[in-house]
């Protein structure tokens, strides 16, 4: 069943291009040029109650600003958002009830205030009784540790620090649905840690459909089951990161040590990558022939010391994409 479905979304933001290259005077006659730019386009999808899907794509593709539509934040040119069988925009209230939301680049917590104070902030705003409110808590104390830091004030906290404590404000409330627009940016690795720890608990343990938004490989790699990637506003893919590794990338690397530095091999069906010494990189199809007919042939050229073979990874797969 579908928790969210997106469908045919458009955002066009209006901006406003100054004439450039004119000076003093002119530039106040200079009438200023009203322009469109379209960052998202026609974007269609469905998640289903419980997964966690990557949304990436390279910077300006128009990730914000679908995590802005899809929270209310922001309103559609066109097109339909349906969470839970409600619009975001028309329902905004319900909506938010069950919808957590995080921007690494912009903290949703009081500066000014101690964190639990935001916390009991929040309390009141989303109307959370004092048991659910506790007992949030407690599982966000157990998962980000925040006991530690509640009684900081929120502007003497670290960026990681601050990022525990926005995840546990955006969970207080005990949201169905959870985006996350780029939350282990500038986070150190055990920082980052800590927030993969919890997604996956809060995704294992509550349900929580997660949309998460990221540059990092690793999360995508140790988090999401799929991967939509987005580029100049059109969804380009949509899929498991297996099937897209078998559509984009279905190659695999095999690197050879030979016993002494040969000329490049020569096969019908590999493609030389690179060589360096007695080692050598080849490029293959996996339907095209196998590792172990490759090898046979290959040392029938020269004598094979060692080997080892690398499937595509995600970054291949996302270069490939980026550059469509
Ligand atoms: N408030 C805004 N006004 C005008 N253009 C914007 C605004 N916000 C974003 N954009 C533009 O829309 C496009 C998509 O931006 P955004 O959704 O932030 O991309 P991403 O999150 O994938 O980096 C970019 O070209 C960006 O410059
Ligand atoms: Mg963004």
């Amino acid at each position: 069943m579908s928790i969210i479905t997106v469908d045919h979304l458009v955002k066009d933001y209006k901006i406003i291009r100054k004439e450039e290259g004119l000076k003093g005077a002119l530039k106040s006659l200079v009438h200023k040029k009203k322009e469109s730019l379209r960052a998202v386009d026609h974007v269609s999808f469905s998640i289903d109650r419980g997964e966690i899907v990557a949304y990436i794509g390279p910077n300006g593709a128009g990730k914000s600003t679908t995590v802005k539509m899809m929270s209310g934040i922001l309103t559609p040119t066109a097109g339909e958002i349906r969470i839970n069988g409600l619009s975001p925009q028309k329902n905004r209230k319900e909506v938010v009830q069950n919808l957590g939301v995080v921007f690494g680049q912009r903290s949703q917590l009081q500066w000014d205030l101690r964190l639990g104070e935001t916390f009991e902030l929040l309390k009141r705003i989303y109307r959370i009784d004092d048991r659910t409110y506790k007992g949030n808590l407690d599982i966000m104390d157990d998962i980000l540790e925040i006991g530690q830091i509640i009684d900081q004030p929120v502007r003497q906290l670290s960026l990681g620090q601050r990022m525990r404590g926005d995840l546990a404000a955006a969970m207080l409330h005990s949201p169905e649905v959870l985006f996350l627009d780029e939350p282990t940016i500038g986070l150190d690795v055990n920082a980052k840690y800590a927030i993969r720890k919890f997604i996956k608990e809060i995704n294992q343990t509550r349900k929580t459909t997660i949309i998460l938004t990221t540059h990092d490989l690793g999360d995508i790699q140790e988090l999401c089951s799929r991967l939509m990637i987005i580029n100049k506003g059109k969804l380009i893919e949509d899929g498991s990161l297996v099937e897209l590794i078998d559509r984009i990338a279905p190659y695999r690397q095999l690197i050879v040590d030979f016993y002494a530095e040969q000329a490049p091999i020569c096969h019908p069906s590999a493609q030389f990558i690179s060589g360096e010494g007695a080692r050598q990189v080849l490029r293959f199809q996996k339907t095209d022939i196998t590792a172990a007919k490759l090898i046979e042939d290959i040392s029938k050229q020269a004598k094979i010391k060692d080997f080892s073979l690398e499937e595509a990874k995600i970054d291949d797969i996302i270069k490939v994409a980026y550059d469509q």
